[in-house]
């Protein structure tokens, strides 16, 4: 008998005889291809229907908190406060906690109360009905600390994905106007959360990508051109780049029917839209339009095709969005994305992960507002936190005395 590594059992020690069973039943097709690599379910086993919540949260010095205590509702909670008064930093708290990591600001020093000399975050979950605590720390200058359960991590990565979440935020229309790199990161974003070798495999194909294109660079310096030099670079490429575009087609193919789903939930089946995964490599081999590329690489002195140009084409009504989506339609678009890589994560994991929801209801109608109002209200969804300006449009859209919604104030740093 093994030792139950799935979450709350494994900080309490106690043991499960369930191993060697096979990945118990789930919605979704890639579960069980996935499933034996997830951390939090080591050991292949899924549980359905588990549950995670944070239930207190405390911060020190983390941007404009000074010091703040909040105790949270596990299902709804409404942060409501007019413009600069701390909702995104609220829910931004809650996001390093997850990823170790602002959603906003990479350059931690700066998500320090400004001319303090250290930042804490400390987040109390209930998993399962266990405690676990994470803590964050970081002084001025110095290595950030994270702990679980008073023990430090040794690589950061082996936290992210045990508490996953979900951050909808108005910089999400970003992967709408901004160039490729956006939506190839949101793809690699997913993907990493349920197949580890996925970060690692591109981590090493830009590697050699890197020592391609000064490959090609040094060519041109030198006035030189060696086919068999580059090839080595070719060879390594060509492996490592088809796994990741095998990964990224797959995934999209899942993706893509929850994704619409839920944009014909929001938008009453007003319009139709579609995501279209853009990879030269759907053309032919990599091996191949590696070789057709060579001249067009060496004039333009780097690598002109591979995984590194893949792109999705977001469309509405077989138009681009970009240019032909109003803006309801753009938000209701990112929205349904969003929500897709919950029900995605959601599946993978067997537990709802965290939804923060920053600033939704600009732009959208009453009635996508309510549609989506009502889903986050469903059984499905867990812990969910929602800002707003409109103290009263975020108040009449629940239940007032409804037990599992909790309001907060939010004034200059502080929360009531
Ligand atoms: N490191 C920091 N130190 C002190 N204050 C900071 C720091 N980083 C950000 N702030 C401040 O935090 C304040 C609140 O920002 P936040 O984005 O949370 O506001 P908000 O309530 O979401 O407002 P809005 O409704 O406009 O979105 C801003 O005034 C911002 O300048
Ligand atoms: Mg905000």
């Amino acid at each position: 008998m093994k030792e139950c590594t799935c979450f709350g059992r494994s900080a309490h020690g106690c043991s499960v005889v369930s191993h060697g069973c096979s990945v118990v039943s789930h919605r979704c097709s890639v579960v069980h291809a996935c499933s034996a690599i997830l951390p939090i379910f080591a050991n292949g086993i899924i549980h359905n229907s588990l549950t995670l919540h944070l239930t207190k949260l405390s911060l020190i010095n983390f941007k404009n908190y000074a010091q703040q205590d909040v105790e949270f509702s596990a299902r709804i909670n409404c942060i409501m406060g007019s413009n600069g008064s701390g909702k995104t930093n609220l829910l931004d708290a809650i996001h390093y906690l997850s990823f170790c990591k602002s959603f906003f600001n990479p350059v931690d020093g700066q998500n320090i109360l400004h001319d303090a000399p250290f930042m804490v975050i400390q987040g109390i979950y209930d998993a399962e009905g266990a405690e676990e605590k994470i803590y964050c720390g970081l002084k001025r200058n110095q290595k950030k600390q994270f702990k679980r359960n008073q023990l430090e991590y040794a690589r950061l990565s082996d936290h992210i994905g045990l508490f996953p979440l979900v951050m909808v935020s108005p910089s999400d229309v970003d992967l709408i106007m901004e160039g490729s790199d956006c939506r190839r990161r949101f793809i690699d974003s997913v993907i990493c959360q349920f197949n580890k070798k996925y970060l690692d495999t591109l981590v090493y194909y830009n590697k050699i990508l890197f020592q391609r294109n000064a490959t090609l660079r040094g060519f041109s310096e030198r006035g030189v051109f060696d086919r068999d030099a580059l090839e080595v670079w070719d060879v390594q490429m060509v492996d490592s780049g088809e796994k990741i575009h095998g990964w990224r087609k797959s995934f999209i193919s899942d993706f893509i029917p929850t994704f619409k789903r839920h944009y014909e939930y929001i938008s009453g089946a007003k319009e139709t839209v579609d995501i279209l995964y853009d990879s030269q490599l759907n053309e032919a081999g990599f091996g191949m339009k590696l070789k057709e590329a060579v001249e067009k690489d060496r004039a333009f002195q780097y690598s002109t095709v591979g995984i590194h140009r893949d792109d999705l084409t977001f469309n509405i009504g077989n138009y681009p969005i970009k240019k032909f989506g109003s803006q309801g339609q753009q938000k209701s678009f990112l929205l349904a994305l969003k929500l897709a890589e919950f029900d995605f994560i959601s599946n993978i994991k067997g537990l709802p992960p965290l939804l923060l929801l920053d600033d939704i209801f600009d732009k959208l109608d009453e009635t996508r507002v309510k549609r989506l109002m009502e889903l986050v209200s469903s059984e499905k969804f867990g812990q969910i936190f929602i800002t707003d300006t409109h103290p009263d449009r975020i108040a009449g859209m629940f239940q007032q005395d409804a037990p599992e919604v909790k309001r907060f104030k939010v004034e200059n740093g502080n929360i009531n």
